[in-house]
């Protein structure tokens, strides 16, 4: 059973909040910047599951690295539980760290090839509690176990594993420092479909046993449709749309999203039904050059004169969505094909 759905706006104490979040990179040469991430807000609640979706280049990894610290922040916050997460310094950021984990599209990077999966698990254990010399046995087990891998993985390396058995390792990696909130980037985009229904269940399991709340990132709506309760559509870096995974896929409310959802492969291959034609072509302009007003009017097939001129607000709608689009109410899009 999935946590009751709620709107597309904000929740009663959120875990994480990103408000106006602004991520910055400078470009080389001259001193043009480049706004990777343009005024971005929501909200996670805490054991939710919310899903990040957009193009290549739309800001997802930038949103997911600025949670890290990663990336960096011009103006905007990022609170956890409360805190300040992206004003903590020294101390304090070690102290909190922990609470927000991620997990990468190729776990090859984030493991050390030399590392036994045994050692590999240890290490965040002994950062979690510094006096204890030699991780726990039965620690290490119980995470193994938890990510669906036995004891018979933990003296291989991660060559010695298939590209899912690893991404479990780094999923497990994660776990052990007890975080309340795991940021997962592309993390099951490098496997193949049936690996990543097994990778999706078990973070559907994780949330459901651990309390775990998760931001999965994926340019995959089919993916991220199936596991996520609320789901925020990126274009450019700014969010076009935020609403459930229910309404989001039966009713988009932004032109972005209705494409989105006609580019996904038809889910009956039917010889009878005619395939739907692509609602967007070429492709997204420059997020260093983003064009005037509504940043997808250049793709639009709905754009009008004020789109060029108005930059839309992403502002809530009678069902409960957000959406950025001035004409929302009165464009009749089309969903998800049953
Ligand atoms: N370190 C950096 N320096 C300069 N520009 C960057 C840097 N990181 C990201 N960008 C730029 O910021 C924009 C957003 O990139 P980001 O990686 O966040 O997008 P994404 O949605 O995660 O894309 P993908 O689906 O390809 O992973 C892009 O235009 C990208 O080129
Ligand atoms: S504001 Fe205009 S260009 Fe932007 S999505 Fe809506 S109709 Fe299209
Ligand atoms: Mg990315």
């Amino acid at each position: 059973m999935r946590v009751a759905a709620c709107d597309g706006g904000a929740r009663a104490e959120p875990l994480l909040s990103i408000d106006r979040l602004d991520v910055q990179f400078r470009l080389p040469g001259g001193g043009a910047t480049l706004k990777a991430v343009d005024g971005v807000s929501f909200e996670i609640g805490r054991r939710e599951i919310f899903g990040l979706i957009g193009e290549s280049g739309s800001g997802k990894s930038s949103v997911a690295r600025a949670i890290m610290r990663l990336a960096p922040i011009a103006s905007g916050s990022v609170t956890l539980a409360g805190i300040r997460f992206d004003q903590l310094q020294g101390r304090d950021l070690r102290r909190h760290r922990r609470r927000v984990q991620m997990v990468f599209q190729d776990a090859t990077d984030s493991l050390d090839p030399r590392m036994t999966i045994r050692q590999a698990l240890a290490e965040p254990l002994r950062m979690r509690d510094a006096s204890a010399r030699d991780a726990p046995e039965n620690i290490v087990a119980d995470l193994l176990h938890r990510v669906g891998l036995d004891e018979s993985h933990l003296d291989r390396k991660p060559r010695g594993l298939s590209g899912g058995q690893r991404q479990r390792v780094a999923i497990a990696r994660a776990l052990a420092l007890e975080p309340e909130l795991l940021v997962c980037d592309e993390a099951v985009s490098a496997l193949d479909v049936s690996v990543q229904a097994g990778i999706i269940n078990l973070l559907l399991s994780l949330q459901q046993e651990l309390g775990i709340a998760v931001l999965f990132i994926s340019h995959d709506l089919g993916v991220v449709a199936h596991l996520a309760e609320r789901i925020g559509v990126m274009y450019l870096g700014r969010l076009a749309e935020v609403a459930t995974a229910e309404s989001l896929t039966a009713r988009p409310r932004h032109p972005y999203t209705e494409a989105l959802l006609a580019a996904e492969p038809e889910p009956k291959p039917s010889s009878l039904r005619a395939p739907r034609p692509p609602l967007i072509i070429g492709d997204a302009p420059s997020a260093a050059n983003p064009p005037s007003g509504c940043r997808f009017r250049t793709r639009c097939r709905y754009a009008r004169e004020l789109c060029a001129s108005e930059p839309p607000r992403l502002r809530p709608l009678p069902d409960g969505g957000l959406v950025a689009c001035h004409f929302a109410e009165e464009l009749v899009l089309e969903g998800r094909r049953a």
